[in-house]
């Protein structure tokens, strides 16, 4: 698949970012059910955790170029595989994203939320926290690379973090992950930047891709439900092309 994959380091669209790898790694001060092995990223461009923590100690939720006040593309798809909220859900990379706080409100009772980022989950838990049902949303500080699940999940969403993976190595640490995380027969909902979408984010290289080549990287034992296409647009004003894709694990 590498092949297939753009990376254009020319361009930078984001670059108000200090890169600071000095913080140390915590597994868990002030979020519920970190994981006992989490462990610092190689990957990501350096140290994913100092990189992301300094985007969000810096910048509030709606600074970032992501930032969706309703996570609409996404709810969307879940709800097509899981309209009343019966099953468990989880959004990786999920950052600061009001999508586990929606869930909720739309009656799912079992949703977590995993990122590397303590500072954005932070964020997201303040924003949600006096909302009827927040309680049952579970908050996992932990670099999803390096990740091992005490549990699996119905539903696995992921928006803009698997293109950050511009190595195979990450990439099979990613699908590592799904497999040790989704139960048989379970959802995958998977958003990247499109083939024509920005070649960096958060000053970071990223892979774009189409909904063949991200069929392609979930491999044989994903069945492709859905895909489509939708475009972001970010609080500055830019328009992101989005490659939407919906899968079934065998
Ligand atoms: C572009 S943001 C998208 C956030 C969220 N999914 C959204 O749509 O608003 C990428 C997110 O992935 C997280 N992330 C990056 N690398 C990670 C890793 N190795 N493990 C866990 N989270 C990671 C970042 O902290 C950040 O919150």
């Amino acid at each position: 698949m590498d092949d297939q994959l753009t990376f254009d380091t020319g361009i930078d669209f984001d670059t108000g970012i200090d890169f600071d790898t000095g913080i140390d790694f915590d597994t868990g001060i002030g979020i519920d059910n970190a994981p006992p092995d989490a462990a610092p990223a190689a990957n990501l461009g350096g140290s994913a955790h100092g990189h992301w923590e300094d985007v969000y100690r810096d910048r509030g939720p709606a600074q970032v170029s992501w930032f969706q006040p309703e996570p609409q593309p996404s709810l969307d798809l879940i709800r097509a595989h899981d309209a009343q909220g019966r099953g468990s859900v989880i959004d990786v990379g999920g950052g600061a994203s009001p999508l586990a706080a929606r869930l909720i409100e739309t009656g799912f009772d079992d949703v977590t939320v995993l990122d590397v980022s303590e500072h954005a989950l932070q964020q997201a838990r303040a924003a949600a926290e006096h909302q009827p049902g927040a309680d049952k949303i579970h908050w996992v500080h932990a670099d999803l690379l390096a990740w091992r699940p005490d549990r699996t999940w119905r539903l696995w969403h992921d928006r803009a973090v698997f293109h950050f993976l511009t190595n195979p190595e990450d990439r099979a640490a990613y699908l590592a992950a799904l497999h040790r995380a989704l139960e048989p027969g379970g959802v995958v909902v998977l958003g990247t930047f499109a083939p024509d979408g920005p070649t960096h984010c958060s000053g970071l290289p990223v892979a774009r891709y189409d909904a063949d080549q991200l069929a392609a990287e979930l491999g044989a034992d994903f069945t492709p439900l859905l895909s489509h296409t939708d475009r972001h647009h970010t609080p500055a004003g830019a328009e992101q092309p989005f490659t939407w894709i919906a899968a079934r694990r065998a």
